[in-house]
């Protein structure tokens, strides 16, 4: 994907100042967000949480309005859990649907100025009807835009993930009779929702928790992850410049040594051999 003219002189002056301190073409292809924390902001504001929600899904248009002026091809946000869907009071859920058929219905425009196509993974056959016909219909209306990619993780669940892509590739199996031994991780990619996506390079929790929750178990395999306090309704553009900021300092190393560093010579060592004190 190629984003055919830069827009970042579009960015308010605070985010302009961050993005001239980051290396360009050391910008991650890929975040992916766990956005948690509306109801705590809600909380401590003595309001209800769905205004935290209603909140929460303002952040979702400035983040995103970000990530499209800097080019980001692929920004993947974790709106919905299947645990969500089947632990909160169904008036939660219900307010949380309606939230998002109406920032599907409030924001295709918006997402057409920027240049952002919307898809979704998950389970959203399961969702109702109204919700999945809008769903369609925001996806439809912006099939044609080549700049980010915005993807809804909506009734997600990785581990049903790789129960659904477990089931397709033995179904694989059977129909063109491969042999076990020669299934790869590419396989097992390749029935992934996420088979046409590259691997997040990062990965964004907000309001402290340490946890995945089940989000893209095996796509973050690799991905660098970045913890912070703020709670999601707070979260702005400017903080996923801050944490791509922070992830330009990381260095990554996927298993192997630091750029630079030697092995040592240990052909002729005993693996007992004891550390000098
Ligand atoms: C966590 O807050 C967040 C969610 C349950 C879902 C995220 C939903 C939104 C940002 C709303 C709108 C989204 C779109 C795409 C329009 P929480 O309720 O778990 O917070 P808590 O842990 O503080 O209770």
């Amino acid at each position: 994907m190629s984003l055919s003219f830069s827009r970042v002189h579009e960015l308010p002056p605070d985010e302009l100042a961050i993005y001239r301190r980051l290396e360009v073409d050391r910008v991650p292809k890929h975040v992916a967000i766990i956005m948690d924390g509306n109801g705590r902001w809600a909380g401590k504001r003595s309001l209800k949480r769905f205004l935290g929600h209603q909140q929460g899904a303002e952040s979702v248009r400035c983040v995103v309005e970000t990530a499209s002026r800097i080019g980001l091809p692929w920004l993947t946000l974790y709106a919905f859990s299947l645990e969500n869907n089947l632990k909160r009071p169904r008036t939660e859920v219900s307010f949380l649907m309606r939230l998002l058929r109406t920032y599907l219905s409030n924001n295709v425009q918006r997402m057409n100025d920027n240049n952002v196509r919307i898809q979704y993974i998950g389970r959203t056959d399961e969702l109702e009807r109204d919700v999945r016909e809008r769903m369609e219909w925001a996806a439809d209306a912006t099939k044609h835009n080549t700049g980010t990619v915005l993807t809804l993780a909506l009734n997600y669940g990785a581990r049903s993930e790789l129960v659904d892509a477990f089931r397709a590739l033995s179904g694989e199996i059977e129909r063109k009779e491969l042999r076990l031994e020669d299934v790869t991780e590419q396989d097992i990619q390749r029935h992934l929702y996420t088979a046409h996506m590259p691997d997040p390079d990062l990965l964004i929790r907000t309001s402290g928790e340490m946890r995945i929750s089940n989000f893209l178990l095996w796509q973050i395999a690799y991905s660098e992850i970045f913890v912070t306090d703020r709670l999601w309704p707070d979260f702005r553009g400017i903080n996923m410049l801050e944490a791509i900021e922070d992830f330009q300092k990381r260095e990554r190393r996927y298993g192997g040594l630091a750029d630079g560093s030697e092995s040592d010579d240990v052909t002729s060592l005993p693996a007992n051999t004891l550390v000098p004190r």
